[in-house]
């Protein structure tokens, strides 16, 4: 591949896994089974971004199950959601680029809901640092926290360089957390958001935060890789990894009580009258869109109530009726996006709220835009109110 057998895109991508490897002493490549990638909203890559993808595109193709990060909008309903023609154009290029590659145009963050599910000790190349720590802590599968560019080259090469999260000895705890129990999805993603944000890199062991859902390990994990640059974690009696090793400890330990997190969250919340209430962030699943239905209990929303999901979940509710009834309701779920990655501003959006301590963080830090931070219930009582 190095050598311009395999085409031009195969050359480059190998020349960037080379200078990676080199980086962090990798002494060999190893196969994966499959890659995720990120940098798919126009927004974020650009017109040079895009120059990068129609070259790789040229001759590349990739070599494993590759899947796709949101984009800045939904592709269907893009118009209803306010996007502006000129973006939505451009936004249809990327998408295109992307899927001459071979891509399939999953468009969700939460590939492992949508088909793309690794096994445990499976090789893999993700960008998406919730994905990518999701993978890791809840699957037991190995990847490093890849960039955008380097999972697409790890994608069109079918390999990555052996270092970091793929060697057995760096997935052992640095740090033990004693917290306490996780009751929800709110919960865990602000006990994450203050973690990440106190060790700031390492590999977390929690304890006394009992057996969290799947919806909470994957609201833990967005928050820890948000405020952190944490790609792993494990939790006493619950993980995979921490299931086969009860015997895993570090010498480091902090304690975590519940006024800690209260008051972490309270430095993020700063609106009382949101534009916009969103939840599925990372994308929802259909136990917390079904949530969202039960907790509303038949009374219609009186402002703007947006679910993002998966095309794949939003089809499983279709088949339900959720996802008819929900509307009946006031609420719209809008697929391949998010309001991180769309252009919200654009759209006249100035003020969220939201249980995802990682939206709340990027909405506020990186939008200018006003946020609430709450749980499920009180985002349901404002979109009453
Ligand atoms: Fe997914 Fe957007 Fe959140 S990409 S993790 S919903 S910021």
């Amino acid at each position: 591949m190095l050598a311009g057998e395999y085409g031009h895109a195969a050359q480059k991508a190998m020349e960037i896994l080379l200078a990676l490897g080199k980086i962090y002493d990798a002494d060999r490549m190893i196969e994966i089974k499959s890659a995720q990638i990120s940098g798919v909203s126009y927004r974020n890559i650009g017109e040079e971004g895009l120059e990068f993808l129609l070259e790789l595109a040229e001759d590349g193709r990739v070599r494993v199950p590759t899947t796709l990060n949101p984009c800045g909008m939904d592709l269907e309903r893009w118009r209803e959601m306010g996007i502006p023609e000129d973006f939505a154009e451009n936004q249809l290029r990327v998408i295109d680029a992307y899927r001459r590659l071979g891509i399939q145009v999953t468009l969700t963050c939460t590939p492992y809901l949508a088909g793309n599910e690794p096994g445990f000790g499976d090789h893999i190349a993700w960008s998406e640092s919730s994905a990518i720590i999701y993978a890791n802590s809840a699957l037991g599968a190995r990847t490093n926290r890849e960039g955008g560019p380097s999972a697409l080259a790890a994608a069109i090469a079918g390999r990555t360089p052996l270092y970091g999260l793929h060697l057995e000895e760096q997935r052992l705890p640095t740090v033990e957390v004693h917290a306490p129990q996780i009751r929800d999805e709110f919960e865990a993603a602000a006990l994450g958001y203050l973690v990440g944000k106190i060790i700031g890199e390492g590999v977390p062991m929690f304890r006394g935060v009992g057996v969290p859902s799947r919806d909470q390990l994957k609201a833990l994990g967005a928050g820890l890789a948000c405020s952190g640059g944490i790609a792993l974690f494990h939790i006493e009696g619950a993980t995979p990894e921490a299931l086969r090793n009860p015997e895993m400890r570090a010498v480091e330990r902090i304690e975590i009580d519940e006024k800690d997190v209260l008051e972490e969250v309270d430095v993020l919340n700063d609106v009382v009258d949101p534009d916009l209430i969103f939840i599925g962030c990372p994308h929802a699943s259909i136990e917390e869109m079904t949530s969202l239905y039960l907790l509303l209990d038949g009374r219609k929303v009186r402002r703007k109530v947006w679910i993002l999901s998966s095309r794949s979940v939003k089809a499983q509710a279709e088949r339900l009726g959720l996802d008819r009834r929900l509307r009946e309701l006031g609420v719209e779920i809008f697929c391949d996006t998010c309001p991180v990655v769309a252009p919200i501003r654009r759209i006249g959006i100035r003020s969220i709220a939201t249980n995802s301590s990682k939206a709340a963080y990027y909405l506020k830090n990186l939008e200018g835009i006003k946020v609430g931070l709450k749980p499920l219930r009180e985002l349901v009582e404002d979109a009453l109110r």
